[in-house]
This record gives structure tokens, sequence and C-alpha cells, in this order.
């Protein structure tokens, strides 16, 4: 398997992939790898020829210095489990800070018509300026015809196809289903580091977005949000930090159901200290 630290490295080697008709897709991670970045992978491999990932931890998206210190970094075994899907069509760029961001480790600051306000913008300050940078940066370093992105972000899936528009970028952002474990926990590198009790209740969390999804057929977005809130209060071990009803374009929270529009329900919950997201598609 072919491994980068180094963008020019990188950038030649695509170079000359490109030159010979190959097309590239992309998979930006920020490692801790587990079946559902493999889900994009096996996906960008269906409708590319090569499948670029990139594994970095990105400083600039975190607003808590503990999270980013606690990030799970296990750079050997994300590559064994990347061989299990293709040794000779995956391409792995794993760069330095310094790589990235030369000496100044700092976010662009961008507006995204608004999305960037709602939810995650609103609970973790500077968030999405430092993914808007990266993933920029990224796609500037990669070229990639397609790239592809869980639904599990699905905010942040939302501000990538905006940055793609509003910057004119020659690529096609592709979503992807969320990939749960059996029990229904959305797949997530922070899953690694829950207590065993934890874990055990962190299901909990899909099979209220299931019902909550069931009540929203007949019941109004508020009654709905009081009776998920009214759930995770009996529930000791999670902690609801928001639980909204919003419109997929805009990401507004919704106040009267439109049959002409489409809703998600998107939650974010402590379990411990471990902050856990998940979301689904209402209608
Ligand atoms: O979703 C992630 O893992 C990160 O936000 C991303 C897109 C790799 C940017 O660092």
């Amino acid at each position: 398997m072919k491994k980068f630290q180094n963008k020019s490295e990188l950038s030649l080697y695509l170079g000359a992939l490109r030159a010979n008709g190959s097309s590239i897709g992309f998979v930006p991670t920020m490692g801790a790898l587990h079946h559902g970045h493999l889900s994009l992978v096996n996906k960008g491999l269906s409708e590319n020829d090569f499948v670029v990932v990139s594994v970095f931890v990105n400083p600039t998206q975190f607003d808590n210095q503990e999270d980013l210190v606690k990030y799970p970094r296990t750079l050997d075994e994300d590559i064994i489990l990347l061989k299990t899907v293709s040794d000779h069509k995956i391409i792995v760029y794993a760069p330095t800070v310094e790589d990235v961001y030369a000496n100044s480790v700092t976010s662009q600051s961008f507006t995204f018509d608004g999305l960037e306000y709602e939810m995650e913008g609103a609970f973790r300050d500077g968030h999405f300026d430092g993914v808007g940078t990266i993933v920029k940066r990224l796609f500037e370093i990669v070229k990639p015809d397609n790239a592809y992105f869980g639904e599990k972000d699905f905010q942040q899936l939302q501000i990538i196809r905006k940055l793609v528009e509003l910057h004119h970028l020659p690529l096609n952002v592709v979503g992807c289903p969320i990939h749960r474990a059996s029990d229904g926990l959305a797949m997530s590198s922070r899953n690694t580091r829950l207590t065993k009790e934890h874990r055990e209740i962190a299901p909990f969390i899909y099979k209220t977005l299931n019902t909550a999804k069931t009540m929203f057929g007949t019941k109004s977005a508020q009654k709905v949000t009081e009776w998920v809130n009214n759930q995770f209060k009996k529930q000791p071990l999670l902690e609801v930090e928001y639980f909204i009803i919003a419109d997929i374009k805009t990401l507004k929270p919704v106040k009267r159901k439109s049959t002409r529009k489409s809703y998600r329900a998107f939650i974010a919950v402590y379990a411990g200290d471990i902050r856990l997201i998940d979301n689904i598609a209402l209608n």
C-alpha cells in the first residue's frame, strides 16, 4: 500500500495516475478507522480507479483540547484494516501538522449560508471553520473526482456540499448512509473510549431516534422533542446536549411541518465525558 506523509510527493504520485486517465476518490478521516470508514472506502473503490484515504487528526476543529489530546491515533492498525479492503488501489496520506499547516495552525473563517450556526456550530466554537479549512486544503492537495462523507456527521456533509458550491471546487461530494453496530449504535472512533457501562447503554440513542421517527408521523416536532428529552431524563448514564428536528436543507429547527420538506432528527449526547452524535431521516 502506498503511504505518503508529504503533500508534494503525494501530489506528484496522483498527478501521474491522473495523467494515465485514472479517476481518484477521496475519503478524509481522522484515523481510528472502523467499518463505517471502510464502507466509504468501498463505495469510493466502486466508483473510482484509486481511493486516497487521509489520516489526520485536525487540531483546528477541536474546541476542547482534552478531546484533541485523547483522540485515538492508531495509524498501524488503520493500515492493516485498509489492506483488508485493497492493497493496491488505496493510497494513504498521513501528514504531520506541519505538512498541512506549515507554521500557522489556524483556521480560515468561512460562511456557509448560516448552516454553520446550527447544532454542532452552536455547541462547538470554531468547529466548522476548522473543518472547512482542513477539507478545502485536502481537496486542493488530492484534487479528487469524488469525495465521500458519512451521514453520521450530516451537518458536516451539508457544510462540505456548501463549501464546494460556494468555492466552485471541481469535485463531486457523495453522502453515505450511517454504518451501525448490530445493536444500533452509530459507528464512531470515539466509541472505543466508552466505558463498558456507557457502551451497553449507548444503543438507547438510536432506539429513541427510531421511536421519534414513528411519532413524527402523527405528532408535532415540539411534542416529539419533549418526549425524547423526557426519555433521556430517565436515563442517568446519558445526558442530552441537544435534540433538534430540522429541515435538511437549512438545518433550521422545524416550527411547522410541511409535506414538501424533508426533515431529520439530530442528537448530541454525553456518555460520561464522551460526546456522541447521531441522526435519523424522518420523512
Ligand atoms: O469527519 C471527520 O472525520 C473530519 O471532520 C474530517 C472530515 C476528516 C476533517 O478533519
